[in-house]
């Protein structure tokens, strides 16, 4: 980890657009950033940290309890060192979990140590995208600072068409980099 590149902590979550955060994570490195990449459990059914590890040149961050002996206290130190959270894909179940507190993994006790700016960049089907609770959730969690990246409308991996695509690549590594330089 070099200390005088800005860092990206990158959340992925189990989401069918999982394999999208690899080439996010690809373009922020290109563009120069330091890249750690927190994942669920559940993510790692849809991509492997292995791909992350090589793409990031940086260990990835799973498990809780994990020894990855890189920092101290692993969440906060990983928390303070953050430029930007960036959680992309983004599930309801982590949108939820992070709007009522939860922090009972690696990722939402990480988010909720961080001070830096989190863009969450949500991906879902679109009922459970249109689904009171989670827009709930949303609107609540960006009255609290958070800001996200609207998904799209098109044909969804199950087959619906409607909102809930994860924003264009382009468009979530845009909005880093606008974070990541006023801050
Ligand atoms: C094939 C498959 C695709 C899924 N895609 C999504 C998705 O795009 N968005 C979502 O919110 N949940 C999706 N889920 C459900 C999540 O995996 C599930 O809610 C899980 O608990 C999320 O865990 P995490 O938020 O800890 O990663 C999918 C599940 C499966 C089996």
């Amino acid at each position: 980890m070099n200390k005088n590149q800005k860092c990206v902590v990158m959340g992925v979550t189990g989401g069918i657009a999982a394999y999208k955060a690899c080439e996010i994570v690809s373009r922020l490195k290109k563009l120069g950033y330091d890249v750690v990449v927190v994942m669920t459990k559940n993510a790692t059914e849809f991509v492997t940290p292995l791909t992350f590890e090589t793409l990031t040149n940086n260990p990835v961050c799973v498990g809780m309890f994990d020894r990855i002996q890189t920092w101290e206290v692993e969440h906060i130190a990983l928390a303070k060192r953050a430029d930007l959270f960036l959680i992309a894909p983004a599930t309801a179940n982590f949108i939820g979990k992070l709007n009522a507190g939860i922090a009972d993994d690696m990722l939402t006790t990480t988010v909720m140590a961080t001070r830096a700016p989190v863009l969450i960049a949500p991906a879902m089907n679109t009922n459970m995208y249109e689904n009171p609770v989670t827009q709930r959730n949303i609107r609540q969690l960006e009255a609290q600072g958070y800001q996200f990246v609207e998904p799209e409308s098109g044909r969804l991996a199950c087959g619906d068409v409607g909102r809930g695509r994860l924003a264009q690549v382009e468009t979530i590594v845009e909005r880093a980099v606008e974070l990541l330089c006023s801050k």
